[in-house]
């Protein structure tokens, strides 16, 4: 069910007794192309969904944040001058965010508010990256601190990496932050710039979730950042953005197997990443899906982050006449696909691809067509 706006207005009012002064929503993202690349500071392809965080909210005269959760059914709190790390489960997202704004010094107020999402949890989709970044934009409305969606998705960044401990690139909140609609957001994520990439006419972009959930996501993905560190040390540079495939086929024969192969998918990823925003500019929509279905195979057979569940996915999707080109989304072992396909056939794609998935594998999969849409905002203000 999508969330709309005038619901989190009428929780608000339920649970607080008037009419919310903001309401701010921050997307989840689906990632066209540039799969585990962020982290070797490459460039990935990535678009703000029409799937959201919404908050409601309204100022404090104290220091206390206080949020109830729709979506938990439960209420979380912490005040803005003692906060400490438990295992809170979702309110920690907010905690962490403020703990990381503070440190960047800027001065928080307090606030109350609710949560209302429609981001499915653990799916790819980022749906912690749109909390972090939710929290933030209701936390800069607040207090009156400028937007700044790089500087933002920075200290979200930190905010998982250092307080949820988990040691994502900068990939999901950047494009939480900054995305634009209708648009694909290239990002180099070493310099950070930004280019929006318009969608050729006639196409749709569809998440395919696979319904599966991986446990093992957090360990498999630490190791893989560890194995591209020392390949990029082993070709003396300071991230795998750094090495051409001509480096790469001169001296990786010294590499082990394994990390060769990882190297290999990174360094094959960025210039895929690349090739694919010129595709999309020059309105190329075939050589765009010819790239994705290349870099499912790599992730798939070099990089090893896919699942038997999601191979099923990409391949079913990339069977129908209407697809483009099918693969992966995210960090991988379960969660979702994306494929780009001819928009006028969505519909029948959509049913056919989701029949031929669970004839396959038996898990009943979500299939849906997603809109880019803005980046965090603030929706509405009342006075
Ligand atoms: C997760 C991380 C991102 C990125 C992707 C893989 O979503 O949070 O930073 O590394 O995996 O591309």
């Amino acid at each position: 069910m999508a969330v709309e706006k005038h619901h989190v207005a009428e929780h608000f009012a339920a649970r607080f007794g008037g009419s919310p002064k903001w309401i701010v929503r921050s997307p989840g993202r689906v990632n066209l192309i540039g799969e585990h690349t962020d982290y070797n500071d490459g460039f990935v392809l990535p678009l703000a969904i029409d799937r959201a965080i919404w908050m409601a909210l309204r100022p404090r005269d104290d220091r206390r944040v206080s949020v109830y959760s729709i979506d938990y059914d439960q209420p979380g709190e912490f005040s803005l001058d003692s906060l400490t790390k438990e295992d809170g489960g979702w309110i920690e997202y907010l905690k962490g965010t403020a703990w990381s704004l503070q440190e960047a010094g800027h001065p928080l107020h307090g606030f109350e508010g609710v949560l209302v999402g429609d981001v499915p949890l653990g799916a790819g989709l980022s749906s912690s990256a749109a909390l972090e970044m939710a929290t933030a934009r209701a936390f800069a409305v607040v207090a009156g601190l400028p937007w700044d969606p790089i500087a933002m998705a920075k200290l979200g960044q930190r905010a998982e990496n250092q307080w949820i401990g988990v040691n994502c690139g900068i990939m999901d909140q950047l494009i939480s932050a900054a995305g634009q609609a209708d648009h694909a957001l290239l990002i180099d994520c070493r310099s950070l710039q930004t280019e929006t990439v318009p969608f050729p006419p006639g196409v749709a972009v569809v998440v395919l979730d696979t319904s599966t959930r991986r446990g093992l996501v957090d360990s498999e993905y630490n190791q893989r950042r560890a194995q591209c560190e020392s390949a990029a040390e082993f070709f003396k540079v300071s991230a795998l953005r750094d090495v051409s495939l001509e480096l790469f086929q001169a001296l990786a024969h010294d590499l082990d197997e394994i990390t060769q192969r990882r190297a290999l998918h990174v360094i094959t990823e960025n210039d895929r990443t690349l090739q694919a925003v010129e595709a999309m500019r020059r309105g190329d929509v075939a050589a765009l899906g010819v790239l994705m279905d290349k870099s499912h195979v790599s992730l798939r057979d070099d990089y090893e982050v896919s699942s038997d569940a999601l191979n099923a996915m990409v391949e079913v999707a990339a069977a129908h006449e209407a697809c483009y080109g099918a693969r992966m989304t995210g960090a991988g072992f379960g969660g979702c696909a994306v494929a780009l396909i001819h928009a006028e056939d969505a519909e029948d794609f959509v049913q056919a691809t989701a029949a031929a998935y669970q004839e396959k594998t038996g898990h009943t999969p979500a299939v849906y067509v997603c809109r880019a849409t803005n980046g965090a905002e603030v929706v509405e203000t009342s006075d």
